[in-house]
């Protein structure tokens, strides 16, 4: 088992299925160590068949996955899927197993005593905040189907792997907690230093939680890049197109200072508000309205940015959205 976050490299990935479906063609990306990557694309476009690749549940027909620059043809299966965290898209939680009994499973198997097992299994379900104490004895059916994602979870993290693969975690959340949720993984895989591959149909969840999102369309790669090259570095208007809906949305509430002020043209003249990088475009334009300024500068690694004028972050907001 890898223990440092790996990096993931997909290259030249193509798969077509034996029933002649091309699930993936020509795909190469990689995902630098300890970082979160979102994979997004319509439904059928061939995320949860790249997630396969990596723990080898699938071949591809041509090209490689590698793991530190290691294929993962060159490991054992058995081996290489015990290392890794995966919740699959349905969660895949035993019905008939407690909650703690499925998120043993991973430690079990890498033969860890019992009390390991017990400790590993407590520890992970506090992480994933699903306490053991309330939650360890029932089965399944007996939690909400928020409770099962975070036992989902819980089990991916358990045997405290360097790599996680998430096909669609919170899909069955509602919003709120959905947004909690993402901001748990955040800190979570942050803390535990992991490389993650997160499945997400949801570009606001994707702009929420990953360092880079990798945009997906009927098997090829479109676009990788950090939430603001996606959003305002579009590559063509398919890439486009994923934010296009909710391009305001995005940049106001997503996009943060420091990322954008390379976007932003400077003006002269001195700064009436200071922001710190970590702000979004929502905060800046909130703070120049309480105080009816007109520029604001941005604070970020001990260096000063700007200033910049409010009509050049509505130009940025405008920029390209429909
Ligand atoms: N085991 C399989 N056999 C044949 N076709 C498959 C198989 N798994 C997936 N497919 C097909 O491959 C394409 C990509 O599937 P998938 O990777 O599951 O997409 P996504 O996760 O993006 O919705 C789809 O057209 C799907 O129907
Ligand atoms: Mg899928």
């Amino acid at each position: 088992m890898p223990d440092h976050a790996p990096e993931v490299a997909f290259t030249g990935v193509s798969l077509r299925y034996p029933n002649g479906v091309q699930a993936l063609d020509g795909v190469t990306f990689s995902v630098p160590a300890g970082t979160i990557c979102a994979l997004m694309g319509g439904s059928g476009s061939g995320k949860t068949t790249l997630l396969k690749l990596v723990n080898r549940v699938e071949h591809p027909c041509t090209g490689q996955v590698c793991l530190d620059g290691r294929p993962v043809d060159n490991a054992d299966p058995v081996v290489l899927r015990r290392s890794i965290g995966y919740v699959i898209q349905e969660g895949g939680l035993f019905p008939h197993w407690s909650a703690a009994r499925n998120v043993g499973l991973v430690p079990r198997l890498l033969g860890c005593d019992q009390r390991t097992t017990d400790e590993l299994v407590i520890s992970a379900m506090d992480l994933a905040r699903i306490p053991h104490a309330e939650f360890g004895r029932r089965r399944p059916d007996q939690l909400s189907g928020g409770q099962r994602q975070r036992v989902a979870i819980a089990r991916a993290i358990a045997a405290r792997p360097r790599l996680l693969l998430l096909d669609e975690p919170f899909g069955a959340l509602d919003p709120a907690i959905r947004s909690e949720m993402q901001d748990e993984l955040r800190a979570l895989v942050k803390r535990l230093g992991c490389t993650v591959i997160l499945v997400t149909h949801d570009i606001a969840e994707a702009f929420a939680v990953a360092d880079r999102i990798a945009l997906i369309d009927r098997g090829r790669l479109v676009q990788i890049g950090s939430p603001v090259e996606i959003a305002l570095r579009p590559s063509d208007a398919v890439a486009a197109a994923f934010t296009a809906k909710q391009a305001l949305e995005l940049r106001l509430r997503y996009l943060r200072l420091a990322d954008v002020a390379a976007h932003l043209p400077a003006c002269a003249g001195d700064g009436t508000e200071e922001l710190p990088g970590e702000r979004t475009i929502a905060d800046a334009l909130g703070a120049l309205a309480r105080t009816g300024g007109e520029r604001f500068t941005v604070l970020h690694q001990g260096r000063r940015l700007g200033p910049f004028e409010r009509r050049a972050v509505w130009d940025l907001l405008q920029r390209g959205a429909a």
